[in-house]
């Protein structure tokens, strides 16, 4: 049986101001669906990450294109979609260069970038890269109602 989703579409002009919208949006989706705090904060740096990804990579801050972002709210998790139909990478081989920094590297030798990938694999639970025409970024974070409940519990009531 195929669940039934709340779906949201957005799309967005690809300049770097919009940026904040979509970050915005999945986190009204994501506190909507009683994510924890933290799973909030994950779920923006990562929507973030992926729409200047989009916005710088795709379209060279062009300013000309336009970015779609689908959020699919399903019972158990929150299916969010960057897609840009600009210029596209070699995805397989990015995600093997994946590293977070190394806080003992001298100065010199550490490399600007190369770390939005790296935190939206981290924060994101599955994350699928698709690079047939444009790029598509499909993050799933998975629904945990324990902070929900905790956070439930802490309301309480005196006679
Ligand atoms: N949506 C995308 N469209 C086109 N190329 C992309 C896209 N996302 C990532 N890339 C390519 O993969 C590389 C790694 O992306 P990543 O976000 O990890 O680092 P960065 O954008 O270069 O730097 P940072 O995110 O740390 O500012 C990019 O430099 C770019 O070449
Ligand atoms: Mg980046």
């Amino acid at each position: 049986m195929t669940e039934t989703k709340d779906v949201i579409r957005l799309t967005l002009p690809a300049k770097p101001e919009f940026v904040s919208v979509a970050r915005l949006a999945s986190s009204g989706a994501a506190s909507r669906m009683g994510y924890s705090f933290d799973a909030i904060e994950d779920i923006k740096v990562a929507v973030s990450e992926a729409c200047t990804n989009a916005v710088s990579h795709g379209y060279k801050q062009m300013e000309t294109g336009q970015i779609k972002i689908v959020m699919e709210c399903g019972e158990n998790a929150l299916t969010i979609t960057v897609i840009h139909n600009g210029e596209s990478f070699d995805a397989s081989q990015a995600l093997q260069k994946l590293k977070p920094i190394d806080p003992y590297a001298d100065l010199d030798e550490v490399n600007e970038g190369g770390l939005g990938l790296f935190l939206i694999n981290a924060l994101m639970d599955q994350v699928t890269i698709s690079t047939e025409c444009g790029v598509a970024v499909r993050m799933i974070k998975f629904l945990s109602r324990d902070g929900v409940e905790r956070i439930a519990n802490k309301v309480s009531t005196t006679e």
